[in-house]
C-alpha cells in the first residue's frame, strides 16, 4: 500500500512567490502581505444591504484595501442605522466617502434610476433564497451598464442570474455572482485545486462556523431555508438529491478548529463547479457548526420541521428575528471562528486547501471585497454573468490574496 504523505512547510513562506507559482509542487503557508493594485480615482460604489453584516464588513475591507479613495454609498431600508454607520466609517477611513441612500429591493421599478450613478452595485441584501424576482437587481445593473456582484448562497438565485450571461456578453457587460467565502473563495480554490489535476474524481467542500460567525439574523434564516431543500451532490458526474444535512463525515479542518461532524447542505458552488471544473466527478459540500447543541438543533429542525414551513422565507426571517438573542448568546460562548477545507482529487493527485478566521463575519467582508475590488479594476474579466471558478488564473489568484490577508491560508499537495 502505498503510503501517502503531505509535503508540508510549517514556516510562513514569500506570499507572492507562492502565487506567482502555476504549477507548486509544496506545501506552503503563506504571509499575509499586503498586495498594493492601484485603483483609478475615486469609483462609486453601491453597497445594497450595506448596514448588514456582511455589508459592513465588505465596506470596512474595501476602504482598506483601496490605495484611492471610493465614493461608498450605503443602501437600505433603515436610514438611521445606515447614517450612523457613515458617521462611524468617516472618522475610521477618512479618505473615502460615505453616503446613504434609501431602497427597497422590493421596489423593482425603482432600481436603474437608483443604481445610475455608480460603477459597481454590490448585493449584500439576503436572504436570497426563495427571492420572487431574483434577477431583479443584476437586471437593473445591466439595464444601467452598472457592474454587479453577489453574496448569494443560493442555487436557483445563482441560475436565474446566469440566464443573463449570454445578454450581458451581447452588450459587453460583466457581472459576477456568488462571491464572498463561501461560496466565493471555496469556488476559486477548488477551482485551482481541479487546474492541477489530470482526472478529477472528486472535489469535495467543508465548511465550518462557530455559532452564526457573528452574522446573526438573516444566515439563520438563510440557513432554515436551506434545510428545507434536498441537496444537490454528484455522484461520478450524475447528479443526486439527498436529504439535507445528511451523510455525516467526521472532517479534521486542522488549526483551532479541528475534527468536526459535517452534514450535507445544499449550496449553489455544488452545481457550478460540477458545471465548469468538475463535470465527472463526485462533487459535494458540507457544513458544521458549533457548538454540538447548535449542531444538534440545526439536524433536528431539518427532521422535524416540515418544508412547507422551513421554506417560508417571512416566517423564517421573523422566526430567525425572534431568536436573535439566543442566537448572539451562543455566538458570545461559541466564538465566531470559521474554517474551510476544499479538497480535489485526481487519479494520482491530492490537492487540499485550508482557510482559517477567527471571524467569519470579518473574512466575509474581506473576500467580497477582494472580488469588488477586483471587479472594478481588471481588464481581465470578459462580458458575461461569471461564477467566480470562471475567472482566469490571475484575477483568481490575486482575489485568494486578497480575500485571505488576515487569514490562515494553506495548501497541500500529495503526488
Ligand atoms: N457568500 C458568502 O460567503 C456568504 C457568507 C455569509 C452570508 N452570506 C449571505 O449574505 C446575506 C446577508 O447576510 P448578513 O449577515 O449581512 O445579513 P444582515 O446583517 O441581516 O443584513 C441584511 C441587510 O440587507 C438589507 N435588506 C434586507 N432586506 C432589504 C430590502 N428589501 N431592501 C433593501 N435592503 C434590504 C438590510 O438593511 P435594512 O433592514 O435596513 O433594509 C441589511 O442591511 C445572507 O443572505 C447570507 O446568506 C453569504
Amino acid at each position: 500500500m502505498a503510503v501517502l504523505s503531505f509535503v508540508s512547510c510549517p514556516l510562513y513562506l514569500n506570499r507572492d512567490k507562492f502565487f506567482s507559482s502555476s504549477k507548486i509542487r509544496h506545501a506552503k503557508r503563506c504571509t499575509n502581505q499586503f498586495v498594493p493594485i492601484s485603483m483609478r480615482a475615486a469609483s462609486n460604489v453601491l453597497v445594497v444591504g450595506g448596514t448588514g453584516r456582511v455589508g459592513t464588513e465588505t465596506i470596512k475591507a474595501l476602504t482598506r484595501l483601496s490605495s484611492q479613495q471610493l465614493n461608498i454609498t450605503i443602501s437600505g431600508r433603515n436610514e438611521r442605522r445606515a447614517q450612523s454607520l457613515c458617521h462611524t466609517l468617516r472618522s475610521t477611513a477618512p479618505a473615502h466617502r460615505f453616503d446613504f441612500v434609501p431602497c427597497d429591493i422590493t421596489q423593482i421599478e425603482s432600481l436603474t434610476s437608483l443604481f445610475e450613478p455608480f460603477d459597481l452595485v454590490v448585493h449584500t441584501a439576503g436572504p436570497f433564497q426563495r427571492k420572487e424576482n431574483p434577477d431583479a437587481l443584476l437586471n437593473a445593473a445591466m439595464q444601467t451598464n452598472v457592474k454587479y456582484m453577489d453574496v448569494c448562497d443560493d442555487l436557483s438565485h445563482a441560475v436565474a442570474c446566469k440566464q443573463l450571461h449570454e445578454q450581458a456578453v451581447s452588450r459587453g457587460y460583466s457581472a459576477l455572482i456568488s462571491t464572498g467565502i463561501y461560496p466565493g473563495l471555496s469556488n476559486l480554490m477548488a477551482a485551482d485545486a481541479c487546474q492541477s489535476i489530470d482526472h478529477v474524481h472528486s472535489l469535495k467542500l467543508y465548511y465550518h462556523t462557530a455559532g452564526t460567525g457573528g452574522i446573526g439574523a438573516t444566515i439563520l434564516a438563510s440557513t432554515f431555508l436551506i434545510l428545507s431543500e434536498a441537496a444537490v451532490c454528484y455522484a461520478n458526474g450524475d447528479q443526486q438529491l439527498r436529504p439535507p444535512a445528511g451523510d455525516a463525515e467526521v472532517l479534521d479542518f486542522g488549526g483551532r478548529i479541528g475534527r468536526k461532524t459535517t452534514y450535507l447542505l445544499n449550496l449553489p458552488e455544488v452545481t457550478s463547479l460540477h458545471n465548469i471544473v468538475a463535470p465527472n466527478a463526485n462533487v459535494f459540500a458540507k457544513f458544521s457548526t458549533a457548538p454540538p447543541i447548535w449542531n444538534w438543533l440545526l439536524l433536528a429542525t431539518a427532521k422535524l420541521v416540515s418544508p412547507s414551513i422551513l421554506s417560508n422565507r417571512d416566517a423564517m426571517l421573523k422566526f430567525s428575528r425572534f431568536s436573535l438573542p439566543i442566537v448572539r448568546f451562543v455566538d458570545q460562548l461559541s466564538g465566531a471562528r470559521t474554517g474551510m477545507v476544499v479538497v480535489a482529487e485526481g487519479r494520482n493527485t491530492h490537492i487540499q486547501f485550508s482557510f482559517e478566521h477567527e471571524s467569519l463575519a470579518a473574512c466575509v467582508g474581506e473576500a467580497t471585497a477582494a472580488f469588488a475590488y477586483e471587479l472594478l479594476n481588471s481588464k481581465s474579466i470578459p462580458p458575461g454573468v461569471h461564477f467566480p471558478e470562471e475567472l482566469n488564473n490571475d484575477v483568481r489568484k490575486n482575489i485568494i490574496k486578497n480575500a485571505s490577508l488576515t487569514a490562515n491560508f494553506c495548501e497541500k499537495k500529495r503526488l
